[in-house]
């Protein structure tokens, strides 16, 4: 075969190639195949050498001809698979920008936290100033200095949660020990008036422990505030303008209070006070168990023996105190059946709030 008519099939031979050539990649396989330093057209132009010379300059042509018109097709088929390539990427990475977005859940404070925010909001416009004491607590702070009389039932195992204590300073007794987690937020009130002179306005919010087994209407944990007013003249008037006022703004402006006579070792008088019922408006509901109000906080006239082991003069001074279930006023503000619900982390339930 003379080498124009190899240089011809070489053409037609590389253009079959180039057009059958699926990808860039294997499109540049073809071109180095054909074009490059080691490729068929190369070799033959390597013959060129050997023909007669009046021969050459026609061989010479072709030759040329036959490189424009591969790297031509090169060109074009190049052109025609970076278009495609890029199409079919832009195809995968295509956004449907008609998809719904996704919504990020926004977190929020837990209803108890909620609620003691509100109630110390309330507290601090009166006036009030936030105290705070340990939750493992003397015995003294938690029974004794609150007059509480060492054969009071509410010092007994069954409600207290007594912490061994190792350090050795105080005297533990084998299972009944001297420290133990605070039953309540009142032992604050005695730690605050050892230390500060009266006029004394303070709230103390935080968590306290018994042992009570959870179900609807108990925890274990939960969570109290506690109030401490000591003044000249202080009457159990201000103490019931004070929780009527701050029973409407926690529960709304058309919420009644009622006091009834209670009994607790630290204050003299005590009582109760009732809010009338947000359910059936005081007329008696399932809610209310038919009486129209719901119990909602302990207080009284702080007992002169308190003061007493506090280190005030009962003579100058007198003073109220009350104390509040925070679980408990969450359960009134809003209905819920079983205060279990406020601890189990269930976002559908926590989320209402
Ligand atoms: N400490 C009481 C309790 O846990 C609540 C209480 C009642 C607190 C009367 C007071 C008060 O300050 O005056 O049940």
């Amino acid at each position: 075969m003379s080498i124009t008519d190899q240089l011809v099939s070489l053409r037609d031979e590389g253009l079959a190639a180039i057009a059958g050539a699926s990808d860039l990649a294997t499109l540049d396989v073809v071109r180095v195949t054909y074009l490059g330093k080691k490729g068929s057209l190369t070799g033959i132009l390597r013959g060129l050498g050997g023909l007669a010379a009046e021969e050459r300059p026609a061989a010479g042509k072709v030759s040329n001809d036959v490189r424009v018109a591969l790297e031509a097709a090169l060109e074009e088929r190049r052109a025609l698979l970076a278009a495609s390539a890029l199409e079919a990427r832009i195809g995968a990475e295509a956004i449907d920008v008609t998809l719904p977005g996704r919504s990020r859940p926004v977190g929020s404070r837990h209803l108890i936290e909620q609620i003691r925010a509100e109630v110390v909001d309330i507290f601090l416009g009166l006036g009030y100033r936030i105290a705070e004491g340990p939750e493992v607590e003397l015995d003294y702070y938690n029974f004794t200095a609150l007059n509480t009389p060492p054969d009071h039932p509410a010092r007994s195992l069954q409600d207290t949660f007594y912490v061994r204590d190792l350090s050795g300073e105080t005297a533990a007794v084998d299972s009944e020990s001297d420290v133990l987690l605070r039953t309540h937020t009142s032992p604050v009130q005695v730690r605050v008036m050892e230390h500060q002179k009266p006029p004394i306005y303070v709230l103390a919010p935080g968590k306290v422990y018994r042992r009570d087994i959870a179900d609807p209407s108990h925890l274990p944990q939960f969570t109290q505030i506690e109030g401490l007013v000591v003044d000249e003249g202080i009457t159990f008037g201000d103490l019931k303008g004070t929780l009527d006022h701050v029973c409407k703004a926690i529960f709304g402006p058309d919420r009644r209070t009622r006091f009834r006579p209670h009994f607790f070792p630290f204050t003299e008088p005590s009582a109760e006070v009732d809010v009338s019922c947000g359910i059936c408006g005081g007329e008696g509901c399932r809610f209310c168990k038919g009486t129209g109000w719901l119990e909602i906080l302990g207080c009284g006239m702080v007992d002169p023996n308190v003061f007493g082991y506090a280190g005030i003069d009962s003579e100058k001074y007198s003073g109220f105190a009350f104390g509040m279930g925070v679980e408990r006023i969450a359960a009134l503000k809003y209905n819920i059946p079983d205060l279990r619900m406020l601890l189990e982390g269930d976002m559908r339930f926590l989320r209402q709030f």
